[in-house]
């Protein structure tokens, strides 16, 4: 999900610079030279965000490139070390993604996973074959040198991530076996003075439960990085770099109540006041209680310039009669655009637009046109503001992962409300009213919502921790009436179905198994207190084959 309005560009360019500093750097226009940094090169594995987002959790920054990705491009980071990721090839396909050679004339550390092993392996004069059977699922290592750093506080068996076709059948010259499996009698090897490393095993999932120790390590003790990417540094250095960018300049942003244009706006708020200019669009399509906070939030409690637009008739009538999912949503984006085109140019000139793009809209923009990477439904509504407005985009948080990006909020000191705030549709209930949207229906749709996440939020379940609680959980009203019961009477009315996913990146996703008190008391709290429902149901599909959303 992108903020309000533009599609990120295809190719990253960095506008602000936001990393931190060593002490002591300078904090001039470009990056710092000694800036702790690591390049992650993408082979195609499914899994790359996930090296990223582990290598980040260790307090080092990262950017993620396709490994053929221009050699200046990559080495301009000044990288402290490599990680390769995996990927479907074979290294002796004749087309097969190959290492580029900047990697080891570096003389950097570093780490191949997977195919990223076997590159390592191929270009180094070892073999890679096909082994007998591919090795897919768990398996238990046993770390046969104690002295490896990669494994340094670790216990000597570990449980791993296996997932591979090919293995190596001859260790490159200087290497040694440094951890064994049953499978695969090189699940890890290492050439500890050229500072070179290989893994067989994903790491960076959570079914390697060590894995983030041994992917710290190899940052920690073989690269030699302190860690000094926190949320504290990233906000001082952000700030500075917001300064720079915008100068005397006038700044708008949109704020849609979601957590990334929160952070973005309380960051540009913090580096240039009221130069900041912030646009909330009331569509009608919040849930209950969301544009009276997020007046309170800004306007009231941080102090910020914030012009509230009411246009909730205005969307209702361009609604009206539409039942189809991607009309809503078309309907929905163009008109805000408009609304805050309308709105922008009365209220005077601005010569920055503020945006919370992240790092994996980025990404996955970045990454387009490659298999897998069409999208399912259009997610990102609206094709941006008009040129001849000729506004310069401020996008701080498009280096930063989602957890970076609340840990940030957080120390803003932002509401956790808003922090922990669950992933919204930019359509907003509008596709959560299955047919045609009327506000009767959707003040049922807001009321049955509030009661389902408030029984949620009181178990402490509105937040995914460790697999457990909802990463996602709303109410949906179906277009359907059924027959029920009440008193001495016979019903036909409306039916809402409850929704609750945990995932880890809405790519895929499975049905919270919630208490069934809590289903028991939602769905009583419903009947009762909502005018117009009689029936509640839990939806037990995963995704796939089933999205998140029903539309
Ligand atoms: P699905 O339903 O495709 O949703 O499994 C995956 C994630 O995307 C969100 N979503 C949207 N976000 N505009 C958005 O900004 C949309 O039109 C839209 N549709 C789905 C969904 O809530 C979930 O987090």
């Amino acid at each position: 999900m992108t903020g309000p309005l533009q599609e990120p560009e295809a190719s990253p360019q960095r506008g602000v610079s936001l990393l931190p500093d060593e002490p002591g750097s300078e904090t001039g226009d470009g990056a710092p030279p000694s800036r702790e940094a690591v390049v992650i090169l993408d082979f195609g594995s499914q899994y790359s965000q996930l090296i990223a987002r582990r290598v980040r959790e260790a307090q080092v920054y990262c950017e993620l490139y396709r490994y053929d990705a221009p050699a200046e491009e990559v080495l301009a980071l000044n990288p402290r070390g490599f990680i390769l990721s995996g990927g479907p090839s074979s290294v002796y396909e004749p087309d097969a993604p190959k290492l580029p050679a900047y990697v080891l004339e570096s003389g950097l550390p570093v780490l191949g996973i997977c195919y990223g092993m076997q590159l390592l392996a191929h270009n180094l004069g070892g073999r890679v074959a096909a082994s007998q059977r591919r090795e897919y699922g768990s398996a238990l290592l046993q770390v046969t040198d104690l002295a490896c750093l990669l494994f340094a506080e670790l216990p000597f068996a570990l449980q791993v991530w296996m997932s591979h076709g090919d293995r190596i059948e001859h260790l490159p010259g200087g290497f040694a076996v440094v951890a064994q499996t049953d499978n695969s009698p090189v699940a890890a090897m290492a050439h500890p003075g050229r500072r070179l490393y290989g893994l067989q095993f994903h790491p960076e999932v959570v079914h390697t439960p060590e894995g983030a120790d041994i992917i710290r390590n190899f940052l920690r003790n073989v690269c030699g990085l302190r860690g000094t990417w926190t949320p504290a540094h990233f906000v001082s250095e952000a700030v500075d770099a917001i300064r720079r960018q915008v100068g005397e300049g006038q700044v708008l942003c949109g704020l849609s109540g979601g957590v990334d244009s929160a952070v973005v706006a309380t960051l540009v708020h913090r580096a240039v006041g009221d130069q900041l200019t912030c646009v909330f669009v009331d569509h009608g399509m919040l849930r209950q209680g969301e544009p009276e906070q997020v007046m309170r939030t800004f306007e009231q409690e941080q102090g910020m310039r914030l012009v509230a637009v009411h246009a909730v008739e205005e969307y209702l009538d361009a609604l009206a009669g539409v039942t189809e999912p991607e009309s809503k949503r078309r309907i929905i984006g163009e008109k805000f655009v408009r609304n805050f085109e309308r709105e922008a140019r009365r209220l005077g000139h601005f010569d920055f637009l503020a945006q919370g793009t992240i790092y994996p809209d980025v990404i996955e923009s970045a990454g387009a046109g490659r298999p897998g990477a069409h999208r399912i439904k259009t997610h990102h509504n609206v094709g941006g503001l008009p040129e001849d407005m000729h506004m310069e985009l401020v996008e701080p948080l498009r280096y930063l992962f989602k957890d970076e990006v609340r840990a940030v909020g957080h120390e803003l000191g932002l509401p956790d409300q808003i922090v922990y705030r669950q992933p919204f549709p930019g359509p907003g209930l509008a596709v959560r009213v299955i047919g045609e949207v009327t506000w009767e229906r959707l003040e049922t749709l807001r009321a049955a919502d509030a009661i389902f996440t408030a029984e949620l939020d009181q178990e402490g379940l509105l937040r995914q921790l460790d697999g457990e609680g909802t990463a996602q959980a709303f109410a949906v009203l179906l277009p359907v009436r059924s027959v029920g019961v009440m008193g001495d009477g016979r019903t036909y009315a409306n039916v809402v179905a409850l929704r609750a996913v945990t995932t880890d990146d809405f790519m895929t996703a499975d049905w919270a198994r919630l208490p069934y008190d809590l289903l028991a008391r939602a769905s009583n709290r419903i009947v009762n207190e909502v005018p117009g429902v009689n029936r509640v149901v839990y939806d037990v599909s995963s995704k796939p084959p089933a999205t998140i959303e029903w539309e």
